[in-house]
């Protein structure tokens, strides 16, 4: 159990705890009663207990003192020892215990995350280490807008979990093994038959390469034959192979790095060919513990649920995605000791996800409790959508290339801010890192901001509009808080040490609150896996602040300035580290 410092930015647990002790207070018989806390959404309190009515059919007839939920309801709310986080507490209807947070405590804590910095609201998690599998594109193949979800996702993921102090190791598990390198090698040979001229600038454009190597595979039985052959050979560990193999890995990997660059994100490379050693030493375990069994040929593990089994060896006795799965996980979870396995692709791959999941667990590797760590999950996303509704695709060629893609989410941005004159205003430097921030930042907010199950469409007009729920409008709305500071003229960080928080104002503390459920909010995403839950929060700040706080409460020249322009302060904070989480660089002026 976490302590009470430990606990600083998270309200919800805070007074988890005070609400705890007062049921071991009340029912010391019952010391599984975990309390239910949660934040109001009517306007009875700001939180919310809820424990009442359930422990009240757990109690009722075993000769209890209480008549009913509310009475129950009456007792929690009596027990609750001392605390300076509450203001007042009632109790509604059928036993709910409504709290409402003391003003002063509100003001002080976030005071105290102003001076103290906004790590220490930083969630806790019961784990320490965690595998990030995400991005992972094949090589030579499209990297697709689905392999982008994947990177924007799991990037954000893993921010969160770095936040929360959980070691992450952020894994692209490249596909840069299988029979399709028998045909590129083959290829490679015939196309530059000295293999010194193998660069770059030689192959091109690698999605071609693989297409015309296809060609020739399909239309050239001796070809065909000689790739195969190719494949043996490869994996037999020929050193001209090898050689070949690696060269065509490398020129995929500059086009991924320059995606990376663009957006960011850090990956480590530990791609499929990386588990290929361990893989037979892996199936032998299976098989000593009477997992593997023999069907039409093939080496399989039967799972409970599933009409088809999960295919380990094929017929031909080569490995496949499985096989290389169930590897990497073993490795991860022996060799690397991750506690949280984390795997970030489209839903169409569930299924694959689900079956080895559970040959996993009939192995033993993993607790049979899916809450248990170590644990594993499933991150699936939707398709990204034209605006015709079907596939993204665009005009003339069949896949989208990514960097295009992000260049003119760029450009776009950019020629906006020609347009509203910063070309004149700022320096070059400037302007490019704005509208970089803009247009990139865009492209990752309106991919994060729907529940990621579901299918998006892909609009430059609408995901660059700086009105609504977009990237464009929340970095405005921070930078205008910035500039509000700046106009003011004072020195914040004086004003931090020396200045108090007040919130008196229905506005003011409507912003405190919100402020102060940061932690609880970034917990909930991260625990549950959902950017889009950080992405409301976010919107929803912005929006009080605009709506409740600013237009009500007058800052720069009011006898309370002082307080606001903290309140100013520690909103851009708190937007500042959820632009980070999100992978959103923040912008300062507009
Ligand atoms: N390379 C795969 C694809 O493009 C994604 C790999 C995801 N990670 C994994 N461990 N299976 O679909």
């Amino acid at each position: 159990m976490a302590t009470e410092e430990e606990n600083v930015g998270n309200v919800k647990r805070q007074l988890a705890k005070l609400f705890e002790s007062s049921l071991r207070a009340i029912v010391p018989d019952e010391p599984d009663v975990e309390p239910l806390v949660a934040a109001c959404t009517a306007k009875f309190g700001d939180y919310q207990c809820n424990n009442a009515m359930g422990l009240w059919s757990k109690i009722k007839g075993k000769g209890t003192e209480f008549r009913g939920p509310p009475s129950v309801g009456q007792a929690i709310m009596k027990s609750l020892p001392p605390s300076d986080i509450i203001e007042s507490c009632s109790v509604a209807g059928p036993g709910f215990v409504n709290v409402v947070l003391s003003k002063t405590w509100m003001a002080k804590s976030i005071q105290k995350m102003l001076l103290d910095g906004i790590e220490k609201w930083a969630p806790q998690l019961a784990i320490k280490r965690a595998v990030v599998d995400f991005s992972s594109p094949n090589i030579a193949k499209e990297m697709h807008v689905g392999h982008l979800r994947s990177t924007i996702i799991g990037d954000t993921l893993a921010r969160m979990l770095e936040y929360s102090n959980v070691e992450v190791l952020r894994r692209n598990h490249v596909g840069d093994w299988g029979t399709q390198f028998g045909m590129l090698i083959e290829f490679l040979f015939e196309s530059f038959p000295n293999s010194e001229d193998v660069s770059e600038t030689a192959i091109g454009d690698l999605q071609g390469f693989y297409k015309a190597s296809k060609q020739r595979f399909d239309s050239d039985a001796a070809f065909k034959e000689r790739a195969q052959q190719a494949v043996v050979r490869l994996q037999g560990g020929e050193s001209k192979y090898r050689k070949a193999w690696a060269q065509i890995c490398e020129i995929s990997r500059k086009e991924f790095d320059r995606v990376y660059q663009c957006l960011g994100v850090q990956l480590e490379e530990k791609g499929e060919s990386f588990y290929n050693p361990y893989i037979p030493g892996v199936i032998k375990a299976l098989s000593d513990q009477g997992l593997i069994e023999e069907s039409e040929g093939a080496h399989v593990i039967f799972i409970e649920g599933f009409n088809i089994p999960l295919i380990v060896v094929k017929s031909d006795g080569g490995y496949n995605y499985a096989s290389t799965d169930l590897t990497a996980l073993w490795y991860r979870l022996n060799e690397e000791k991750a506690e949280w396995i984390i795997y970030v692709t489209d839903v169409g791959q569930q299924q694959h996800f689900d079956m080895f999941f559970k040959a996993a667990k009939r192995a033993g590797w993993l607790p049979a409790d899916d809450s248990a760590y170590p644990k594993v999950s499933h991150v699936g996303f939707g398709l990204v959508l034209g605006e015709d509704g079907k596939r993204f695709r665009t005009r003339n060629t069949e896949v989208v290339r990514l960097v295009d893609l992000l260049d003119e989410a760029k450009n776009r941005s950019k020629a906006t801010l020609v347009e509203r004159g910063k070309a004149e205003e700022w320096t070059e430097e400037e302007l490019e890192k704005t509208a970089e921030a803009v247009g990139y930042g865009a492209v990752k907010y309106a991919d994060l901001k729907n529940n990621r199950l579901t299918n998006y469409t892909f609009d430059f007009d609408q995901m660059l509009n700086d009105k609504g729920n977009t990237a464009v409008y929340l970095l405005y709305a921070h930078a205008r808080i910035c500039s509000i500071i700046r106009k003011s003229g004072k020195d914040i960080e004086e004003l931090k040490k020396t200045g108090e928080i007040v919130l008196d104002h229905a506005g003011e503390r409507e912003l405190g609150l919100h402020l102060l459920q940061f932690s609880e909010v970034v917990e909930e995403a991260c625990t549950n896996l959902l950017p889009n839950v950080l992405c409301e929060y976010l919107y929803n700040l912005s929006e009080i602040f605009t709506k409740k706080f600013y237009s009500n409460c007058q800052v720069v020249g009011s006898p309370e300035e002082t307080s606001r322009l903290l309140l100013c302060e520690a909103t851009a904070t708190v937007m500042r580290k959820c632009f980070y989480l999100l992978g959103i660089v923040p912008v300062y002026k507009i």
